[in-house]
């Protein structure tokens, strides 16, 4: 075998090198792009059913509904914050726990209890007097198109766990 087949030509070894660095550069450029794509994925199926106790016991929960506050950790990607979540609370009359989204489902206002002396007994949303009855269906003729949102929920030891609201049909 001659010496001069296993040299290596000055184009082979540009070849060799350039190719070498545009596939180094580009894993560096793909992999944490990859990442990114494929994380949300990775955390929402690892998030689904996460609730949280919200500090309030089940027998302090009446008929009348009751503005529960609390907060949750959120992760975005690679950014942790803390949220603020609103529920309305209360028992219907079978004793069932109801736990209702106070996202008016018109716009996004903040739907309270009572909020309109007109209205007693329902939900109202004082930015297009949108109405809800207790039970959280919108009253037709009034903005909302679909009913409040429902928090899942649980109950362990005595406390209540509320996790992500949803429409009424996925609950
Ligand atoms: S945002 Fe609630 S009625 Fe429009």
């Amino acid at each position: 075998m001659s010496k001069k087949k296993n040299q290596v030509s000055r184009r082979q070894f540009l070849n060799y090198s350039l190719t070498g660095l545009g596939g180094f550069m580009a894993a560096g450029i793909l992999i944490p792009n990859l990442r990114f794509a494929v994380d949300p994925v990775l955390k929402a199926a690892g998030d689904a059913g996460d609730l949280t106790n919200v500090s309030l016991s089940v027998d302090d929960i009446t008929e009348e509904p009751l503005r529960v506050d609390w907060d949750v950790e959120q992760v975005d990607g690679w950014y942790e914050s803390e949220v603020n979540r609103t529920a309305w609370v209360f028992k219907d009359e079978n004793g069932d726990i109801q736990a209702f989204s106070p996202i008016c489902t018109h716009l996004g206002c903040f739907v309270n209890w009572e909020g309109s002396e007109d209205h007693p007994n329902e939900f109202f949303c004082p930015c297009h007097n949108g109405r809800y009855e207790k039970d959280g269906t919108n009253i037709p003729g009034t903005p909302p198109l679909e009913p409040l949102h429902v928090y899942e929920h649980k109950v362990e030891d005595g406390m209540l766990f509320l996790g992500d609201p949803r429409p009424r049909e996925e609950a």
